[in-house]
């Protein structure tokens, strides 16, 4: 008995250390990521660190588990994306188009302009041509540069948008709000947000999403408590990523 306690303790230490170690890591990481100059190209912004630890002799088994966690954490970790993408917003040779969203276009076309919401609004292409169009356009984005190029972008045509520096988790969409939220490229959505949207949508309002996604009708799953007025699956250049085909799934959905 005394024996397998010990195998117990033994084993959590281990597991403990490397949770610990993989934190202490993570956060190495962010500190050298601060210091690196924008880049437009994630790839290219990252990958540097990767060859500073073979530099530093680590093993390269240990770089590519490390370098893994990494990826998720700028993708994932509340203190991850901000910096991740003010260093992507950052850069002078942007992978995306800067034009509106083409789905998003069409969806608002020959719409009385309402309240708008911009969920990870980016750069701000699609707020600021929401606002040209005469909507009450509020967008946010954990990146702060990002939000710092929307409002500038917003100044430089003329046109107001509220731009917010904050991730989904910490934006209160409210109840009744808006006639459109739009969500293009930021990731697949889930039922948690269809739970958040319907709540937070006018009767009558609509969601508008694009995304270079999992394949699968997760997303389309997820929001048929809404009329689903467009869903498509498509191989196509998508706004962001822009050298080749990739699986794009667009829809709107409007609250009945
Ligand atoms: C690929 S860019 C797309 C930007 C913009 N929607 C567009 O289509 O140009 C992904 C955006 O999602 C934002 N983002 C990442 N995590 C987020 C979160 N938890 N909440 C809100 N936005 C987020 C990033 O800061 C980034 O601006």
């Amino acid at each position: 008995m005394r024996v397998l306690i010990w195998m117990f303790f033994a084993v959590g230490l281990v597991f403990g250390q490397s949770t610990s170690t993989d934190e202490a890591n993570w956060k190495a990481f962010l500190e050298w990521l601060k210091a690196q100059p924008p880049n437009s190209k994630p790839a290219d912004l990252i990958n540097p660190y990767r060859d500073k630890l073979l530099r530093e002799g680590v093993p390269e088994p240990e770089v590519s588990r490390r370098m893994e966690i990494i990826w998720t954490g700028c993708y994932h970790r509340p203190d991850g994306v901000g910096l991740f993408w003010s260093k992507i917003f950052g850069g002078d040779k942007p992978i995306f188009t800067e034009q509106p969203n083409a789905l998003l276009i069409s969806a608002v076309q020959g719409r009385k302009p309402g309240r708008a919401l911009e969920f990870g609004m980016g750069q701000g292409r699609n707020a600021v041509f929401l606002a040209q169009q005469g909507w009450d356009v509020t967008g946010f984005d954990p990146a702060e540069e990002a939000v710092r190029i929307a409002n500038k972008n917003a100044a430089s045509l003329g046109v107001k948008i509220h731009a917010i520096v904050a991730r989904d988790d910490q934006f209160d969409f409210g109840a009744a709000q808006w006639d459109l939220i739009v969500v293009t490229y930021v990731r697949d959505l889930n039922a948690h947000d269809a739970a958040v949207f319907q709540r937070a949508l006018k009767p009558g309002g609509i969601v508008v999403y694009e995304n270079g996604s999992s394949p699968g009708n997760a997303v389309l799953r997820a929001f048929l408590g809404f009329q689903i007025v467009r869903f498509e699956d498509v191989e196509t250049l998508g706004d962001w990523n822009r050298e080749e085909k990739q699986r794009v799934q667009k829809m709107i959905a409007r609250i009945p």
